[in-house]
Parts: C-alpha cells; sequence; structure tokens
C-alpha cells in the first residue's frame, strides 16, 4: 500500500495547475479502490504518460462533489472554484433565487450551486456530449438542474435570472498549439477556443447578458490571464459596473462580478 508520502512523492515533479488538489484527487482515488492492481495501473500511467488525473480516473472533486469528466469536457481548474466559491456568496448574501450557467461543460459550477443554495438552477452549453455528462453529474449528486442545449442565449426565450455565471472558451485560436501539453492534449477544442483575440464569448455575454437578468441581477464571468484590461474596456461600454475582481493565488484578474451601471 503506498502512504500519503509515498503518493506525494510520485507527484512531486508533475506539472499540473494545483499539486494539492491533486494530491486530494490522488488519494481519493487510490482510497476508494483500494489501491486495487487496476487502480494502481490507472495511477502509474497516468503518471507516465503526463495524463491529467481527471482524465485518468474519469472524475475530479470539486468542492467535495464527485464530478465525471471525460474527453467531452475541461475538467474545472482552480480559477473556476473561485468562481463556484463567489458566486455561492452572492446568491446567499442577497437571497437570489433563479441562475443560469452559461457554458456549463462537466455541470460543476451549475452542480455547486444546486448542491449550496436554495435556488432553480439552469444550464446551458451548445455540445450534445457535455451536455450528456453534466445531466449524468447533476443526477450522481441528485441535484435538479433544467439543462438547455443552446447557442449561448439563443434558446433561452423570454427568461430573466438573478444571477448568470460564465466560464466560456477564453483562449486565443492561434494560442491553442502553444498550450502546455498537459492542457493541449486533453481539452475539447470547442471548450477552450475563444477566437482569434480569445474573447469573443465574452463579447456576446457582456452585450447580451443584461436582457436576460432581473434589474438587480448580476453577472459573473471567468477570463484569462491577462485579458482583463480588453474585458474592462467591453464592460465599460455595454454599461455594467464592477462589482468585485476575483483574483488568483498570484493576484492575477482571473474573474469579474458585475452589475448594471443603472442600478
Ligand atoms: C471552459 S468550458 C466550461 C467549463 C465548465 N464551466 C466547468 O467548469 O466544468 C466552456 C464550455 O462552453 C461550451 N460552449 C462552446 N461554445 C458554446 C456556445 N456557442 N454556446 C454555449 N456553450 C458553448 C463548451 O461546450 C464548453 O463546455
Amino acid at each position: 500500500m503506498l502512504s500519503k508520502k509515498e503518493i506525494q512523492k510520485l507527484i512531486e515533479g508533475r506539472i499540473t495547475e494545483d499539486k494539492f488538489r491533486d494530491f486530494k484527487l490522488v488519494s481519493h482515488f487510490l482510497s476508494q479502490s483500494k489501491q486495487s492492481n487496476k487502480a494502481m495501473n490507472i495511477f502509474f500511467n497516468a503518471l507516465k504518460n503526463s495524463t491529467p488525473f481527471p482524465y485518468a480516473f474519469g472524475y475530479t472533486l470539486v468542492n467535495g462533489l464527485k464530478i465525471e469528466i471525460t474527453k467531452n469536457v475541461l475538467h474545472p481548474g482552480p480559477e473556476t472554484l473561485a468562481i463556484i466559491d463567489q458566486t455561492i456568496k452572492e446568491i446567499k448574501k442577497r437571497k437570489f433565487k433563479i441562475i443560469l450557467d452559461l457554458c456549463t461543460g462537466s455541470g460543476s459550477v451549475a452542480i455547486c450551486i444546486a448542491k449550496n443554495s436554495n435556488t432553480s438552477v439552469v444550464a446551458v452549453d451548445i455540445s450534445d456530449a457535455a451536455l450528456k455528462v453534466a445531466r449524468k453529474n447533476a443526477k450522481n449528486n441528485q441535484v435538479n438542474i433544467k439543462f438547455i442545449k443552446s447557442n449561448m442565449f439563443s434558446s433561452l426565450g423570454a427568461k430573466k435570472f438573478n444571477l448568470i455565471v460564465s466560464n466560456p472558451p477564453y483562449v486565443m485560436t492561434g494560442e491553442i498549439k502553444r498550450l502546455p501539453e498537459f492542457i493541449k492534449n486533453f481539452s475539447p477544442r470547442i471548450a477552450i477556443d475563444g477566437g482569434k483575440d480569445g474573447l469573443y464569448f465574452h463579447k456576446i455575454i457582456l452585450e447580451s447578458a443584461m436582457k436576460y437578468l432581473n434589474p438587480s441581477g448580476i453577472l459573473i464571468i471567468e477570463c484569462e490571464d491577462g485579458q482583463d484590461k480588453k474585458i474592462e474596456k467591453i464592460i465599460a461600454k455595454n454599461k455594467w459596473k464592477i462589482l468585485k475582481k476575483i483574483k488568483n493565488r498570484f493576484d492575477n484578474v482571473r474573474g469579474f462580478v458585475l452589475e448594471s451601471a443603472s442600478i
């Protein structure tokens, strides 16, 4: 049996987004499987091939919830965890009831919201394969979410929400080939390609989200390192007010909390 120290040592040299989170996931996977031969093979193959653990194990842990991950969805990174925390805080503080998760992917954001608040959650994605994973994750975590296949807002009709949260694709098309192997080789293109300037989806969201929000509603949107200044221009142009910038541990802006500037 591998001890915690041995696991730590084995994953030490890996290039990863968050070593502590990797350690927690590996420990969970190995203890759940009682370190069976099959599980140990999966673990050692992942180490050998530099496969991100969520893709090797077929799941990740988000706020203590087990979220299935397949090749058709992105596994939520540390910045998405910060977006989830902030969203749940805002929902509780403002006693919000109707929430939209736009670009839901694995459903992790929507599921954490539904699990941690008394709200109705709608979740949208354009990918059938992602929606299939998200539906399964919602069922496994015993939450009721309305999933809609939609190209951004197009199938939402006249629905209005208290809060819209989105982690849209945001990598510049030309930068995809330069991403580290452990991201590039495992991320579905549809989940990361944000067009020429990486901001194709941010522009759509910032131009349209106000129509889908109640007057006191808020928008929470994730972004890439270094996109914040350009996004602030789009925010101002579309008459949003910045309530908060969500930063990562390196003090880089990775998301915004916004409300209409006319409130
Ligand atoms: C960055 S991933 C979202 C990850 C997800 N929030 C999570 O943390 O698990 C972006 C998602 O946007 C979806 N997407 C791409 N284009 C879209 C569009 N035009 N309309 C709706 N969803 C879209 C992709 O299928 C992908 O699941």
